[in-house]
């Protein structure tokens, strides 16, 4: 990208946040890093991953210069919505495309002190439990934790990555009883529209179905899962 491409850009997310406020979205959650096949890894962790951005000039090199473009985007999507209507979604461990860095910690250390100082709305973090398509174990010393507590309550800090009820319920009152931490379900409420109300009934969760996933303008998988027959009502 040319230095114009790059301003370009930024102005893009600064429109499309602009856009999601005045279409009646309550606020917009930039997307960090590059999470996968379903195309949310646009700008990402390329930008500030080694394994990847091997630019030279102010936007490359150095962690400074490989945070600059989250940072930018950052500040004019603030600009254009507000701090409070605006968060970014980070993946320090995730290993897409083979783009983890030896130590991501560094660089991922600077970019959240700084966006720390733009008071967002809140931090979306992901735990690296998906390798490809499957579950895998977070692995030893490779957690967000370090992110949690560099954030240290600035605002919520919400995170996803293969959790069930009971892990959800440890991470929060247990791991990080001192933070200000939600959990975030992302596959198995595809499959449980009810997914709120099975978590606090304890009502064990529907499966979904992987291959219905990534199929667009099909009902199939997207809005036909049931509601728990506890619950006693149907979905429309
Ligand atoms: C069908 C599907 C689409 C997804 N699309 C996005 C997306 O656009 N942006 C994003 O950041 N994450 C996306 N994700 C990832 C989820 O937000 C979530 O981080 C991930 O599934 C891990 O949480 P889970 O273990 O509870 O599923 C998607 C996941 C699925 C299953």
């Amino acid at each position: 990208m040319t230095e114009a491409d790059i301003s370009a850009t930024v102005e893009d997310y600064a429109n499309a946040a602009s856009n999601a406020i005045e279409a009646g979205f309550d606020g917009v959650e930039i997307h960090g890093y590059r999470s996968g096949r379903d195309g949310s890894g646009d700008f990402s962790n390329d930008v500030v991953a080694t394994t990847c951005n091997q630019r030279t000039d102010g936007w490359g090199g150095d962690v400074e210069r490989r945070c600059r473009f989250h940072l930018e985007v950052t500040r004019a999507v603030i600009s254009a919505v507000g701090s409070h209507r605006t968060a970014m979604r980070l993946s320090p461990w995730s290993d897409y495309l083979d783009m983890l860095m030896d130590d991501p910690i560094p660089t991922f250390t600077h970019l959240v002190a700084e966006l720390k100082k733009l008071k967002l709305g809140y931090l979306s973090l992901i735990e690296a439990r998906i390798r490809g398509n499957d579950d895998s174990d977070v692995a030893a010393g490779q957690d967000v934790g370090f992110l949690v507590k560099l954030w240290n309550n600035t605002s919520p800090v919400f995170i996803a990555g293969g959790f069930t009820p009971e892990r959800a319920r440890e991470t929060v009152d247990e791991t990080y009883r001192e933070y200000d931490v939600g959990i975030m379900f992302g596959r198995h409420f595809v499959s449980n529209p009810d997914l709120v109300d099975r978590v606090k009934k304890h009502i064990e969760f529907a499966d979904y179905d992987r291959s219905v996933f990534y199929t667009p303008k099909l009902a199939k998988g997207y809005i036909d899962y049931a509601y728990a027959p506890e619950h006693g009502i149907q979905a429309s």
